[in-house]
């Protein structure tokens, strides 16, 4: 991973320096609560329903155990016991005091960590597929443009004042994990005709109030225009972003607006003034970049799918069904990446307590070279597990509660903190999420029914994905009661979808029953090997919307 220069650091501790003076200038009664605003949300504070919350910048969800242990102690001496995973491979801390947050930056500082332009109207985290490097079905290792796009971005003067926060999310595998769709801009790195790397860029996609799939800007741009390239959509954004309404603000509603074609030209004529300048990106700067991630000390002369490894799967079903699940193939011989699911029954979707933080950087010191990656549907990875640790480990992770093999499962839900911690909330969407997966407790039903993603948000934020879960669950507020809107056919990845509303929504007690009734209808509907996503596809809204709505 990165590791920082003497001048990143400098840059960090004295950020840490000032944000310490206006914290105490504040509490002194010297700034006012309006003054103070813009500088602590420039440090990754929010204020909130309980407590401030801090949220913490994972670049491209990558961490080394030493910041991991450091997280854990943050947990413990600030915190409430625990950290939060979010959808945007960041951490949260949901119940820091303000005044103790510069020692909780100092301390990230020292393990090369900060919460800078985690908040804000500027370019937030950059993030990537959680098997970026190490993924069988790869193209190219996308990390090293992500730190380019980092160093870019971070402390960008022109772009610190955007109409609204911006999100670019990298992705080079076939298989889409980063929903870059999704995001303000969407990079996927592709070969041309003759074998050479560059990248198809997407842009205007996003959640919240106005859901919107991304489109393409440009389907091959050589690698030396991506700052250049970045840049100029940037700067039209900035300069015909509307910031008269809050509601309209994003790059995606200037996208829609002008349409995609209009925004190109925009694009296009301002990048003339910049390509083939000193913003091109020179071959030594990604050869700098790629030096950063080398491959770590792999074992050489090991086996796939070991004749030891089979009979561990074959005399252990509970064992079989979490390699099936929560372990991906590995570009080398002999590996795989394990998913640690923070989805078990009971614990709040994304919530890790400071030992099992502590026990997590153990398990990547011992298994897999002491780096592990935080995933965009709040769950945590060890990259490079030997196979023949694998049996090992799951024991570990099971004595931990992190082996529940429901990995793209129903119960593998994505969920917002909701109303119990967040100010925004319509509704709860935790104890949702717990009251569907107690519903749904039976593994073997589970695998029955193969991939589900259903995702929850306590309001139109959509923090929680609910517009691209195959199921999302959405809470309303009416007339001061907490319902839930279900809408159905939603797709994060390659095929991006927003998902479509099913009609009325249902009380909080009667959800869990809606979405039985809606994975009965996909039984009896489905076609052998169908997916949920396909049935819906082939048979549409009516279906499920009768049964649910039935008298
Ligand atoms: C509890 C404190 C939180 C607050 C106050 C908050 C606030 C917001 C707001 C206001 C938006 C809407 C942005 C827009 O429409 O432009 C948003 C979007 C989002 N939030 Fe949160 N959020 C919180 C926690 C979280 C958590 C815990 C997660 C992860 C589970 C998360 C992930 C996201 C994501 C991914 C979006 C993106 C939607 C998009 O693409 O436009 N947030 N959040
Ligand atoms: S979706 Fe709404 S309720 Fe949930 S965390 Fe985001 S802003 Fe809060």
């Amino acid at each position: 991973m990165y590791i920082y220069t003497d001048y990143d650091q400098q840059l960090l501790n004295e950020r840490v320096a000032q944000y310490s003076s206006q914290t105490e200038r504040f509490l002194d009664g010297k700034l006012t609560e309006e003054e103070f605003l813009a500088l602590r949300l420039q440090n990754g504070l929010y204020v909130q329903r309980h407590a401030p919350m801090l949220r913490v910048a994972i670049p491209y969800g990558m961490l080394n155990s030493k910041q991991v242990r450091t997280l854990a102690e943050i947990s413990r001496d600030f915190d409430k016991g625990y950290a939060h995973f979010s959808t945007r491979q960041n951490i949260q801390f949901n119940w820091p005091s303000l005044p103790q947050v510069p020692d909780i930056l100092a301390k990230l500082a020292s393990v090369q960590m900060h919460a800078i332009q985690t908040s804000g109207n500027c370019i937030r985290n950059t993030t990537t597929d959680q098997f970026a490097g190490v993924a069988r079905d790869e193209l190219a290792d996308p990390r090293p443009y992500c730190e380019i796009i980092r160093q870019w971005s971070t402390f960008h003067p022109e772009f610190a004042y955007l109409p609204r926060k911006f999100k670019i999310a990298v992705n080079a595998a076939a298989e889409d994990r980063a929903a870059i769709k999704m995001h303000d801009i969407g990079v996927e790195i592709v070969k041309n005709d003759e074998g050479t790397l560059g990248f198809s860029i997407w842009v205007g996609g996003g959640l919240g109030r106005t859901p919107i799939v991304g489109e393409n800007i440009t389907d091959f741009l050589p690698q030396k225009y991506l700052l250049s390239y970045l840049e100029a959509i940037l700067r039209v954004y900035n300069r015909y972003g509307r910031r008269d309404n809050k509601f309209k603000a994003r790059i995606k509603i200037l996208v829609k607006a002008l349409g995609i074609d209009a925004f190109r030209e925009k694009v296009e004529a301002e990048w003339q003034h910049m390509k083939d300048t000193e913003m091109d990106l020179p071959d030594a700067e990604i050869e700098r970049m790629k030096a950063f991630f080398t491959e770590p000390a792999y074992v050489t002369g090991l086996v796939d799918d070991s004749a030891e490894l089979q009979q561990h799967r074959a005399s252990t079903p509970g064992f079989d069904a979490w390699i099936k699940r929560n372990c991906n193939p590995h570009k080398k011989v002999g590996y795989m990446s394990v998913t640690l699911s923070l989805k078990a029954t009971s614990v709040a979707p994304g919530d890790v307590s400071t030992e099992h933080l502590f026990a997590i950087a153990d398990l990547s010191d011992k298994y897999s070279f002491g780096e592990l990656r935080s995933t965009h549907k709040q769950n945590v990875v060890l990259a490079d597990v030997r196979q023949d640790q694998l049996y090992e480990l799951w024991q570990e992770l099971k004595a931990l509660g992190f082996a529940t093999a429901n990995i793209g499962c129903l119960t593998d839900i994505i969920c917002c903190p909701g109303g119990e911690f967040c100010s925004l909330a319509n509704a709860k969407s935790i104890p949702v999420a717990e009251q569907i997966q107690r519903h749904f407790d039976d593994l073997d039903y589970l695998y029955d029914l193969g991939d589900i993603e259903l995702n929850i948000s306590g309001c139109m934020n959509a923090c929680g994905h609910h517009h691209i879960g195959n199921i999302g669950i959405l809470g309303v507020d009416k007339k001061g009661s907490e319902f839930y809107q279900v809408s159905l056919g939603g797709n994060s990845g390659r095929d991006a979808k927003v998902g479509k509303i099913m009609g009325p929504s249902f009380f909080e007690n009667d959800i869990a029953d809606a979405i039985t009734k809606i994975i009965d209808v996909y039984v009896e509907k489905r076609i052998e090997g169908e997916s949920f996503l396909s049935t819906y596809e082939r048979v549409g809204m009516d279906p499920f919307k009768e049964r649910v709505y039935a008298a």
